[in-house]
């Protein structure tokens, strides 16, 4: 049974349809175009694809504010473009994940049009209403500087409305039995179109209790979660949640609840601050301590991890002395910064182009305890355009080659500007020139992700992090069936010289996956290392043979 998991050893890329790739020349990516792009990403070895929201909706949030739950936006095809896809996708072994977006609806959907204009509608109840202005109308905004309260007032409806995001994002009343049954509904749909689940937007949002009285923090419903678990499941067994729940640790179990009956995936943004702290500091104690701390989770669940996603690096969790120092590395330009806490760049200017901070950054995000998503363009190490605003400097179209436009679309005027200048323009990052170089980052990523694919372990197995006796080198070791593996990183500029221990008895090899360049040990099974700075290592633990795992996975 436990072979079904599929997402276990997945590698997740997640694409904005919008700007990866252009068939008609009207500017702005479509499904033809994701369709003849498939080769490259089953190339570079990508097993599933989130799909960014690409339902219909005036795109003020970059379409998660949604006007259609049942459709395609007309700009990126129709319907059929989309079950075209799938097939193609399918055919390829490529599984899809679509974006899940039930915590809200753009303030243009048919519901909230009802809702604001008739009060006897039955959708009124669909919103989050109050007559007065509520106490906390402008706390808990979640892109303060930029969103100025949580409730606005409409005048069509003379009532305040709720609103966690943006004013134009109203919240649905999810805890409405009518709203549940709506949101069943939309998770049906798309199954029985072929998808094998959903990232579930702002989950804990979702399940909280909405309200002009409620508690800070609000009251959460994981029940509510359970339900939903329980019909994806009975629809289709093989179908997943990975939720976007920024989360502190000791809140991690209650989505993955005990039983496997909340969601399979979650995102470890925990992980994810700590390991951008390490980077910048060369310091990896604090990332140790936070994979220690998300340590626990039900045997089916999984940690999803990443680098870069579609939205601001959220420094949030990190200490204030932490941020700071993340903020002086990687975003020391107020403009590099936004909502007071993250960054929004992408992550090759954040590392300055520097191809062996790239190589261990990525090395060590796919050698932790859990699935690794990779976000469309961090493959060829794409720059970002701080001209744009908020967070879309780092969405702009795929650099496919260096015909106009970065091959991505024969129109004058594509929906983003792609970036055109020296060092992350088109001209010097784009795939073709990528694929035909075997030492570029494309090729790099395409064998590490090839490599992570033949280590089951890592997001099988059971892991430990072992002692290396430097605090700029990070050593775990996974362990699962026959086979051990073992990832060493160094995040600091300067060589160290570690030891780990890797029997408690006796002589056992390490084999290296990437390169000639074994360890014999000593003994007494201590394995001296020197690793240059930035550099990396994947071991299996064993004799030559074990080069190739040892067990089908
Ligand atoms: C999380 C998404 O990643 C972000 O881009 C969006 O603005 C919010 N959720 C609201 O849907
Ligand atoms: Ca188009």
């Amino acid at each position: 049974m436990i072979n079904d998991l599929w997402y276990k050893n997945a590698l997740i890329y997640c694409i904005n349809v919008e700007s990866f790739m252009d068939t008609n020349g009207d500017g702005c990516g479509d499904f033809e175009g994701l369709m003849r792009r498939l080769d490259y990403l089953a190339g570079l070895g990508v097993t599933c694809i989130w799909l960014l929201p690409f339902y219909p909706s005036p795109r003020r949030d970059d379409g998660y504010d949604i006007t259609d739950y049942y459709g395609v936006d007309p700009r990126y095809g129709t319907s059929g473009d989309f079950v075209e896809f799938m097939n193609q996708a399918r055919e390829r072994g490529i599984r899809v994940i679509v974006d899940l977006v039930i915590n809200h609806t753009s303030i243009d959907h048919p519901w909230f049009r009802h809702a604001r204009s008739d009060p006897k509608s039955k959708y009124r109840d669909w919103y989050v209403w109050s007559k007065k202005r509520p106490r906390n109308w402008n706390k808990g905004m979640v892109f303060p500087g930029v969103q100025k309260s949580t409730w606005s007032w409409d005048s069509e409806a003379r009532a305040y409305y709720f609103h966690r995001f943006y004013d134009f994002q109203p919240d649905l009343n999810t805890m409405n039995p009518d709203v549940r049954a709506e949101i069943k509904r939309i998770i049906g749909y798309w199954l029985e179109l072929g998808v094998s689940g959903f990232r579930v937007d702002a989950l804990p949002f979702v399940i909280s209790e909405k309200g002009p009285h409620t508690g800070s923090p609000p009251p959460q419903d994981f029940e509510f979660l359970r339900e939903l678990r329980l019909f994806l499941q009975w629809r289709q067994g093989d179908a997943v949640f990975l939720a976007e729940a920024n989360v502190l640790p000791d809140q991690d179990l209650e989505y993955f609840g005990d039983n496997d009956d909340r969601v399979q995936l979650m995102f470890n943004f925990f992980v994810n601050q700590n390991l951008f702290y390490a980077l910048a500091s060369g310091d990896v104690r604090p990332l140790t301590n936070a994979l220690k701390k998300t340590r626990q989770r039900p045997i089916t669940a999984q940690w999803a991890h990443f680098l870069r996603n579609n939205d601001e690096l959220d420094l949030g969790r990190l200490t204030e002395e932490q941020r700071r120092c993340v903020f002086e590395a990687f975003g020391p330009d107020k403009k590099m910064q936004l909502y007071g806490r993250g960054i929004r760049r992408r992550l090759a200017p954040m590392l300055n182009d520097d191809r062996r901070r790239l190589e261990v950054a990525n090395s060590l995000m796919f050698t932790l305890p859990g699935t690794p998503v990779i976000r469309y363009g961090d493959e060829i190490g794409m720059g970002d355009d701080l001209r744009l605003q908020e967070r879309q400097c780092a969405r702009t179209p795929m650099q496919w080659s260096t015909e106009p436009h970065a091959g991505f679309t024969t129109a004058e005027k594509p929906v983003l500007p792609v970036i055109d200048e020296p060092i992350y323009g088109f001209q010097r990052v784009n795939a073709a020139d990528q694929k035909r170089d075997p030492e570029s980052l494309l090729n790099w990523t395409e064998r590490m992700i090839r490599a992570r694919k033949e280590c089951p372990e890592i997001g099988w197995g059971e892991w430990k992090t072992l002692a290396t006796g430097s605090p700029h080198v990070i050593a775990i070791r996974y362990d699962w069936r026959d086979n051990a593996f073992i990832a060493v990183h160094n995040l600091d500029s300067k060589p160290h010289r570690i030891r780990i221990d890797v029997a408690s008895s006796g002589r056992t090899s390490l084999i290296n996956l990437l390169s000639s360049d074994h360890s014999e040990g000593g003994d007494d099974g201590v394995h001296r290392l020197a690793i240059e700075g930035y550099g990396y290592r994947w071991y299996r633990v064993g004799g030559l043979d074990y080069i190739l795992n040892r067990r089908r996975s």
